[in-house]
């Protein structure tokens, strides 16, 4: 790194290398329930496409306007609708993964235009008297009102909705109305469905090297084998040419009009289109809804397919979009009386809190049978893989709000079971190797060091789920497919370390979360989270053996489980070895971290973050330098395991050498530093961590919305300010409420309690919704919580 002045800059930090760029508030003036754009621009184009997504966890809609032009990046997703394609390593070796996979594009229900006098409404040349875009949290709505100026001097008003329904989970709705304020005239309304997988439509400005963003792939995916119109429904269906999935979509409208208009109806393979010419009148509203639906051989077989869209637009039709609206909305009240956050620190943070926890809405409400994308349904980025975001960054959320989800997000990793067994024999290893990015079960990640040796998701999974049974209450998940994630993860860890001439359990060539130093022997993160997965087998396994033998002998029949394996498992979770620096007192990362170079932080520029982007692997490996919270993600998962003081050391450690070039860091870093009383430090990683899309921190809010972030938001509002820990399901808080904040208020739902929880300077305060109450404890002190009255706690100094 050159001969200058080496070593770590006291004064930096990830916050200080991070360079938020909130929108400007003339233009997105705050709001508490709503994201506002009053002045349309193409300047955040790319972002804000992000930022005005819609979605249900099934199905998403990037932000782009009704006239699909200019655009960065035209989405419409699906989750888990994806192409394979054969991964060619420049030189091979056994075992690497073979097979890519990628989220594409399904075609685009977006796109209503709108020609007056001929003249087409196009955003970026139209006159506009006036213009607003709000996307409403509590309506799950986007609206764009607009009067347009055309050349031939008349005015128009515009008013665009459309939703992502979370009751019909295949169905998009959409309602456009026109208004011909000044003069009657023809105008031409043209709706279309337009399959953009197969256009090539770059995404411009991307740069040319970002392994966070999609692949182009760069031949035909999307095969048409239906493609059929009549009156004013399109229907539209394809098989992908390599993963052979199929796909059917169709579109329908109803048009509520006095004036007169006639009808055109088109369809190839590759668009549907409806015209409506009609003959406007002053003054007279003119309304088109729209309704477009989508089913995939994920959910349905291929011939019921066409029927399955048939009905979900006929019910659409029968319903309207004002219909669907209003249970939208009563969705969301649901939604947001038990998911809410109201925090008093100004209407920014509001909005960008409620923001937040609106995209974990979205990512998640609907993706039944299916992971959350890292980017939900709201972009490319990362290709539409499931990684341990959901298990570390999504699934606390889940298990405090939405339970059910929580357990779907568990069942759907069981059933990624046997692809992850074979995988493992694949890795000469016994039991199971989860893979650490994928859509269908099989390891997409191409480059090893950074994907497949991060063995930890195996822990990462077991983690949710022990949280999940004890937030939760649910035990019976265990019988049902827990036991056997338990000793199919369990026996990896087994086979994959070895004792030492002393007898401590090694694991070693493995990646921590950490992806700046890869394949390295003994990730402390990897060997604790190791150990809490081998302990949490061998007592659920043994309490199954004890209380229902029954349930046991079947297990063991299926899995081929034998009794000594259980007393190996303990012996590798008695001996782990987890590594000490007596010097610094410290938890080295692994077990050469501490022996390398300090990265050059005082003579990086901040235009060199991330470091992935613009130093070759082998610079930034042979470093100290963190892309995420590696050892501090630790010390927040397994916070019982360590003191306060282990906690302080650490942190002060560890926080200066880590860039955060991941998202995935700030939170983590914020609620640690929350618990050891740094809340400078914890409100300005937590700023990072609230404003990642909106401001942009990661330079790729285009790509996507950060869902961990997003989770990572409730996170450290939760278990960062307001201290909640949750070992073993013993719950409690230790509360730091920063100074310029007036209150934090939340609900959280543990083993069917509903419960409100108020915190402020100098009291918390309980408040029981529903179900039977339960026992938390407030700092040392415990504390009842029953239904029949709320419960004040007074605050001494923290
Ligand atoms: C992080 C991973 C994460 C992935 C998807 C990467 O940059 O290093 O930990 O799973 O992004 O969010």
């Amino acid at each position: 790194m050159g001969a200058r002045t080496k070593g770590r800059d006291d004064g930096e930090d990830a916050v200080s290398r991070r360079q938020p760029l909130p929108l400007p508030r003339h233009d997105y003036p705050p709001d508490a329930w709503k994201l506002v754009e009053s002045r349309y621009s193409t300047r955040f184009l790319a972002r804000t496409e992000t930022l005005f997504a819609l979605g249900n966890g099934y199905l998403g809609l990037r932000g782009n306007h009704d006239e699909g032009r200019p655009t960065y990046d035209h989405g419409t997703i699906i989750n888990g609708f994806h192409e394979t394609w054969p991964i060619v390593h420049a030189e091979e070796a056994y075992g690497l993964a073979k097979t890519g996979q990628t989220t594409v594009d399904v075609p685009d229900p977006k796109i209503l235009l709108l020609y007056v006098d001929d003249e087409p409404l196009f955003l970026s040349t139209a006159f506009l008297t006036s213009y607003e875009r709000v996307l409403d949290f509590r309506a799950g709505c986007l609206q764009r009102s607009l009067v347009w100026e055309t050349l031939s001097g008349k005015r128009v008003r515009l008013v665009s909705k459309r939703l992502v329904s979370l009751t019909q989970r295949h169905m998009a709705a959409f309602s456009f109305e026109v208004t011909l304020l000044n003069a009657d005239g023809p105008l031409v309304i043209s709706s279309v469905l337009l399959n953009r997988q197969d256009r090539s439509a770059p995404l411009s400005g991307s740069t040319p090297f970002d392994p966070r963003i999609s692949r182009d792939l760069g031949e035909r995916v999307l095969e048409n084998e239906l493609s059929e119109c009549d009156g004013t429904r399109v229907m539209l269906g394809y098989r992908t040419a390599r993963s052979g999935m199929t796909l059917g979509c169709g579109m329908d409208h109803r048009i509520e009009t006095a004036c007169d208009y006639e009808l055109s109806t088109s369809a190839n393979g590759d668009q549907g289109k409806v015209d409506f010419l009609i003959e406007a009148r002053r003054g007279e509203p003119i309304r088109v809804t729209k309704f477009a639906t989508y089913h995939t051989s994920r959910t349905v077989p291929t011939t019921e397919m066409a029927g399955r869209c048939q009905r979900g637009l006929a019910r659409a039709l029968s319903s309207g979009f004002d219909a669907i609206a209003e249970d939208q909305r009563t969705t969301l009240d649901d939604f947001w009386d038990r998911c809410d956050i109201q925090v008093g620190a100004g209407l920014e943070v509001q909005q960008a809190v409620r923001w937040n926890l609106f995209q974990l809405m979205q990512a998640t409400a609907r993706a039944e049978g299916s992971g959350i994308p890292a980017k939900g349904v709201t972009g490319h980025g990362y290709e539409g893989h499931y990684f341990w975001d959901i298990e570390i960054f999504v699934v606390p959320f889940l298990c405090y709000t939405e339970p059910r989800i929580a357990k779907n997000l568990l069942r759907f990793r069981h059933r990624m079971l046997p692809a992850a067994r074979e995988r493992a024999l694949e890795l000469d290893q016994e039991g199971a190797l989860f893979p650490w990015r994928t859509i269908n079960g099989e390891e997409a990640s191409a480059y090893y060091q950074a994907g497949t040796a991060q063995y930890h998701l195996n822990a990462d999974i077991v983690l949710a789920l022990k949280r999940y049974v004890d937030v939760s209450g649910d035990r019976e998940i265990l019988s049902e497919i827990g036991a056997e994630m338990l000793v199919e993860t369990a026996r990896l860890w087994a086979d994959l370390g070895f004792h030492d001439d002393h007898d401590a359990f090694h694991l070693h060539s493995v990646t921590g979360p950490d992806e700046y130093t890869t394949v390295v022997n003994d990730n402390a993160y990897t060997n604790l989270m190791a150990r809490l997965n081998l302990n949490y087998a061998v007592s659920e396994i043994t309490r199954l053996r004890d209380e229902d033998p029954y349930r046991y002998e079947v297990l063991c029949g299926d899995v081929g489980l034998r009794d000594e394996e259980l007393a190996s498992w303990l012996t590798a979770a008695r001996t782990m070895h987890v590594p000490y620096d007596d010097e610094r007192g410290v938890i080295p990362q692994d077990a050469h971290f501490l022996e390398r170079e300090v990265w050059d932080f005082a003579n990086t520029p901040p235009q060199k973050y991330p470091l992935l982007l613009h130093y070759h692997p082998l610079v930034i490996y042979r470093h100290q330098v963190i892309k995420q919270a590696d050892v501090i993600l630790a010390l927040f998962l397994l916070g019982n395991e360590f003191t306060r003081e282990e906690k302080r050391r650490n942190f002060t450690y560890y926080d200066p050498l880590t860039t955060s070039d991941s998202s995935l860091s700030p939170p983590v870093h914020a609620i640690v530093a929350a618990q050891i009383g740094d809340l400078e430090k914890a409100l300005s990683h937590f700023r990072l961590t609230l404003l990642m899309d909106l401001a942009d921190v990661g330079t790729n809010a285009a790509h996507g919305v950060h869902v961990a972030a997003a989770g990572g938001t409730w996170m450290a509002l939760t278990y960062g300010f307001a201290g909640l820990r949750d070992f073993d399901g013993q719950i409690s808080f230790d509360p730091r409420l920063p100074e310029e904040w007036e209150h934090l208020r939340f609900s959280l739902t543990v083993a069917g309690s509903l419960f409100d929880v108020e915190l402020t300077h100098d009291h918390m305060r309980f408040s029981v919704r529903s179900g039977p109450g339960l026992k938390i404890a407030v700092r040392d002190e415990d504390v009842v919580l029953s239904p029949e009255a709320p419960v004040e706690v007074a605050l001494g100094p923290a």
